[in-house]
């Protein structure tokens, strides 16, 4: 480890406080003056925080409270056809082995025309919670018999959105066991991922709709579960280009997930592992995609299951994935970032439409390059080689001593990071 990284708890003394009045009024830089002396952060660090200053000041329109960024590495995979288009996939992933894998695992499946997709329109449920109704059944009915007025409130708060062909598609009116009543808003939000604009609806919708039913409304707010926004991604890897071993232990590991919920839970997040980096790539919402993923793997079957499904047709090993995609290519910070701007532009995603397949296709292969080391070598002797040179990193190398000592550490097959740092001393010795 550098001598900064390895001494910055030596150095740590007690807060002084936590309070710091009018943060977020300062300038980003008095910001990291008025943290730096709070948190007792030396010239250094300081100075390690002050790095990107350019990147920096926009990320301070993006967020609250602005100190700094952390970067996350952008890296590309190669080899992706997707719907018969080739297509270049930015990812932004913190771990080794990801992009790697989806490059490896979309070479595969190339000679059988690559992944095929479908999605559903880009429909997402707002969600309005009803309670103190004095008739469950009646205030239902109210709700449904206003289904032409609530479409007319909601197209009303976006005409640009109807314009673009999107808008209020329908209604449910749900009743929940104790005896809650919820409305859900079914809106087509075409390119956005589409949060604000159904929360809007639902908020300006609130006062008449306790007037239907005279009950009380509480919370208004999009659904994660964007069920009614789901995208399916298929490929064929033949038999002959991965071999007939891989094709049975894949359909094994499969069925463990299928089984297990300790297991399934693993496996999809091995799928999340491509598809957060492409939502990361393209600064989409990681967190909504996750929890619609999730919510999604424990509903669609008896308890939690995996997102991806395999079988065989003759020889070969078919794979599919389906999962509530909630992406966007325009508001929220895709618009603002320019480097999520390239990675949509390096992606040729002209809709959300697009960006959401090839994002699920990205699921498929990330989760069919895990089961096929799993099932075969295992995990670590691909991961630990890349898992290497971070530690090699972590342990103070630069340059091309990050190599040579990942090198080393491969073959005495000790990755650690102590050792790393034996061998960094070695060398300066
Ligand atoms: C590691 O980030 C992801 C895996 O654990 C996924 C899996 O087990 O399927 C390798």
């Amino acid at each position: 480890m550098g001598p900064d990284r390895l001494l910055y708890r030596k150095r740590r003394r007690d807060m002084t406080t936590s309070r710091i009045p009018g943060l977020h009024k300062m300038a980003r830089t008095e910001r990291l003056d008025a943290v730096a002396d709070a948190a007792g952060l030396s010239a250094d660090t300081k100075a390690a925080l002050n790095r990107n200053s350019a990147t920096a000041d926009l990320a301070d329109h993006l967020s609250e409270n602005v100190i700094s960024t952390i970067e996350v590495p952008l890296g590309v995979a190669t080899n992706l056809v997707v719907d018969g288009t080739e297509v270049l996939v930015p990812m932004a992933t913190e771990e080794s082995s990801v992009i790697a894998a989806v490059c490896n695992g979309a070479r595969a499946c190339r000679p059988s025309g690559g992944v095929m997709t479908e999605a559903d329109d880009p429909v997402m449920i707002a969600q309005v919670q009803i309670t103190n109704v004095p008739d469950v059944a009646a205030g239902q009915a109210a709700l449904l018999a206003q289904e032409a007025t609530i479409k007319a409130v909601c197209d009303g708060c976006d005409p640009m959105l109807v314009s673009l062909g999107g808008g209020f598609r329908g209604l449910e009116a749900r009743t929940l066991e104790n005896a809650m009543l919820v409305l859900h808003l079914h809106v087509d939000v075409r390119d956005a991922m589409g949060a604000n604009t159904v929360n809007t609806m639902a908020e300006t919708l609130a006062p008449q709709i306790e007037d239907w039913t005279g009950g009380t409304v509480g919370l208004r707010i999009l659904s994660n579960l964007a069920d009614r926004r789901l995208v399916r991604a298929r490929a064929r890897w033949s038999a002959e280009e991965i071999g007939t071993d891989t094709v049975a232990g894949i359909l094994n590991a499969y069925a463990f997930a299928a089984a297990d919920p300790y297991r399934a839970a693993t496996h999809n997040k091995g799928i999340m592992n491509g598809i957060d980096a492409v939502a990361m790539a393209t600064m989409n919402d990681t967190r909504a995609i996750e929890a619609g993923a999730h919510a999604y793997a424990a509903t669609r079957g008896p308890g939690y299951a995996p997102l991806t499904r395999y079988w065989q047709e003759g020889e070969d090993l078919i794979g599919e994935i389906e999962l509530p995609l909630a992406m966007g290519i325009v508001g929220g910070a895709t618009r603002a970032h320019p480097t999520a701007q390239a990675a949509l532009e390096i992606m040729q995603a002209d809709g959300a439409d697009r960006l959401s397949r090839v994002t699920a296709a990205v699921g498929l292969i990330q989760n069919f390059s895990a089961l096929r080391a799993l099932a075969t070598e295992g995990i670590q002797r691909g991961h630990m080689s890349l898992h290497a040179r971070n530690v090699a990193i972590t342990a103070g190398a630069t340059g091309a001593q990050v190599d040579q000592i990942a090198q080393e550490m491969i073959a005495r097959k000790t990755i650690r990071e102590d050792v790393a740092r034996a061998l960094l001393s070695e060398g300066a010795s």
